[in-house]
């Protein structure tokens, strides 16, 4: 694990032995600022191996080169990462012996911030994560609470038995590895005429979230999306449509090889029925300045994939969404059975930070046999954790 200068180097020893205790073999590289704030003699004796942190060292580089380091490590938590590291990671700066680690191992960083609230939110910072994140770093934290600079605010570490499971978590095998995962997402857009459409407030975040969550965990994954501004999650086959009908083909070619079906997407109920060949004109639909149109059913997708998933008998595992905006739990249940899925995901789409277009959500669960589990207010990122973690579990419940 990489150390950087924070005041919240001061709680890594703990980490590091909680990390001991779990079975693994941790061996530190510290930041040169780190020393100011814990001693390598403590980090030393609780991981029981020498403490590395000159990249000149030649007594230390006889022992291990950093390139055999790098090579070893199955997993590089770093552990305070400072808004100093954290700018040198982004920008690939090998100055010294961590920031050459971080460039030369191949395994996948964690990367737990702590910092004062304001460098945190400082949109240096925060591109900084988000340029990290889009190359695959993980994150866990910052916490929010009082910090160590007089601040109340996000920038604490988040708890080292917290670091400690997602550590393990990590670690874990591929549990998804062998399973083809196919995940709609985003809203469908129905054209009225060549210029307009019938479209809802859906950005796909969410399915996003899942199929990026899939493919970390090993699933090979194909992602059918309607419009987004959203990059393509790496590891993600991505299929971009417009329409429900669109869309639908996509799903059916997918089917065939598709283990878990998560329907994410937000396609549209109704379309128009005859979509004009031309931009209808203002002053072509008379004195009443009104126009109406007239619109039909789509295919429903996932009720569709329900049902021969079904039949087919296969053990495909089908979840569905379902966003309301009342009796959120009867209407997820209803739909668990009429679309014959294994689980439902219910969110109430008016309640604040939850549903369309936002980072966040506030979901449910709802089961083979209607038991509901409540997730508290979380990223779409932890609610796709989350749901594949259940995913996970009901397929090992059902073989
Ligand atoms: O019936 P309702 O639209 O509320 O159901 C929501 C669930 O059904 C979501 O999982 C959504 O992706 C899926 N769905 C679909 N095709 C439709 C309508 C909804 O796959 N035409």
């Amino acid at each position: 694990m990489v150390i950087s200068g924070g005041i919240a180097a001061y709680k890594i020893p703990d980490l590091v032995r909680t990390l001991v205790r779990a079975g693994l073999v941790v061996r530190c590289v510290m930041t040169r600022s780190a020393a100011q704030f814990v001693t390598p003699l403590a980090l030393q004796t609780v991981s029981g191996h020498p403490v590395r942190a000159d990249l000149f060292d030649a007594s230390e580089e006889g022992a291990i080169d950093h390139i055999a380091l790098a090579d070893w490590a199955d997993l590089v938590l770093v552990a305070p990462a400072t808004a100093s590291l954290l700018a040198r990671m982004s920008h690939g700066l090998a100055d010294e012996l961590a920031g050459t680690l971080l460039l030369a191992t191949r395994a996948p960083v964690l990367a737990a911030p702590a910092m004062n609230v304001n460098m945190w939110r400082h949109p240096a910072t925060q591109e900084n994560v988000e340029r990290l994140r889009r190359r695959g770093v993980r994150f866990i934290g910052p916490e929010t609470g009082a910090l160590a600079c007089g601040w109340e605010g996000e920038g604490r570490l988040a708890d080292p038995a917290v670091i400690a499971a997602e550590v393990e978590l990590l670690l874990a095998p591929k549990r998804l590895a062998g399973e083809v995962v196919v995940v709609t997402a985003g809203g469908t857009r129905e054209p009225i005429d060549p210029v307009r459409v019938v479209a809802n407030r859906s950005s796909g975040k969410m399915g996003t979230a899942v199929a990026a969550e899939a493919a970390r965990r090993g699933a090979r994954v194909v992602l059918i999306s309607g419009p987004t501004a959203l990059a393509a999650p790496a590891g993600v086959h991505r299929v971009l449509v417009e329409t429900a009908s669109e869309m639908r083909a996509a799903v059916q070619a997918e089917l065939g090889a598709c283990t878990i079906f998560v329907a994410a997407a937000a396609v549209s109920d109704f379309r128009p029925l005859a979509p004009a060949a031309d931009k209808i004109k203002k002053d072509s639909i008379g004195e009443a300045s009104r126009m109406v149109l007239e619109l039909e059913r789509t295919p429903d997708i996932l009720a569709e994939v329900g049902e021969a998933s079904a039949r087919e008998g296969g053990g495909r595992l089908v979840v569905g969404f379902a966003a309301e905006t009342r009796d959120l739990l009867a209407a997820a249940r209803r739909k668990l059975e009429q679309k014959r899925c294994h689980l439902i995901v219910a969110n109430d789409v008016t309640r604040e930070g939850s549903g369309f277009d936002v980072d966040t959500n506030v979901v449910s669960f709802v089961g083979p046999g209607g038991e509901v589990e409540e997730l508290s207010m979380r990223s779409k990122r932890e609610v796709a954790e989350r749901l594949l973690d259940r995913i996970e579990k009901l397929r090992g419940e059902r073989s």
